[in-house]
């Protein structure tokens, strides 16, 4: 089974309720929502009163990835503004345990993400700790950056450690995704992909995109 995640970065966000309700009757999975915090990464987006809003207007579940400094003193009101998941980054936190731990305490799934050049290493003693491991494959910051191919090696090997530790965990790729390169990612073994331009762009209806990335990956 593969989940399609569209990124709401990308959508229009004077219209977000609409565009939410297009990635669903889309097919949509999952909604991605990026929160950026102008520290951790070089932009800033949108935060918990977002989320709660968001949490009133879909059924979905809410697939949040923190990009922010210090994520262990926020996670708690992500969940309980609706977050299903809630994705911290190993590189913004020396309290990677503990924060994952307040998540999965408060009722949402924990997820570790890691950027490009963060070794792997990182996810080695959290396997139990975790239900999603984000590999970065651009990034982190801004929607429509090119897919960085290194990432590909990166995936396989974070597939083989998922594998033997803890095959419950579902692998999530975000950055620079869509039908040109969704069935590869999925043949090396990404279960979530996130798209976020590939989604949301004036080339075609939300629909046809999120169909041109199912279709792909069945293909
Ligand atoms: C990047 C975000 C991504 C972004 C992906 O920092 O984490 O979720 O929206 O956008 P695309 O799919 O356009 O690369
Ligand atoms: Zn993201």
């Amino acid at each position: 089974m593969t989940y399609i995640a569209p990124s709401i970065l990308s959508a229009n966000f004077a219209h977000l309720a609409e565009q939410v309700g297009l990635a669903a009757a889309g097919g949509a999975d999952w909604i991605h929502v990026d929160v950026m915090d102008g520290r951790f990464v070089p932009n800033i987006t949108m935060g918990i009163v977002v989320v709660e809003a968001l949490r009133r207007e879909t059924d979905l579940p809410l697939d949040v990835h923190l990009m922010i400094v210090e994520p262990e003193r926020y996670v708690e009101r992500f969940v309980a503004a609706g977050a299903d998941v809630v994705t911290i980054h190993a590189e913004a936190t020396p309290h990677i345990h503990r924060t994952l731990q307040m998540i999965r305490a408060a009722g949402a799934k924990p997820g570790l993400a890691v950027n490009p050049a963060t070794p792997l290493d990182w996810f080695d003693d959290v396997w139990q700790d975790i239900d999603l491991a984000l590999l970065m494959t651009v990034n982190p910051g801004f929607g429509g950056q090119k897919f960085i191919s290194r990432s590909l090696e990166r995936l396989e090997r974070l597939r083989a450690r998922r594998d033997a530790e803890n095959p419950r965990v579902l692998i999530e790729v975000d950055g620079g995704v869509g039908p040109a390169n969704a069935a590869e990612l999925v043949g090396r073994g990404a279960d979530v992909l996130v798209a976020g331009s590939a989604v949301f762009n004036q080339r075609a209806s939300v629909a046809e995109n999120i169909a041109a990335i199912r279709n792909a990956v069945a293909s």
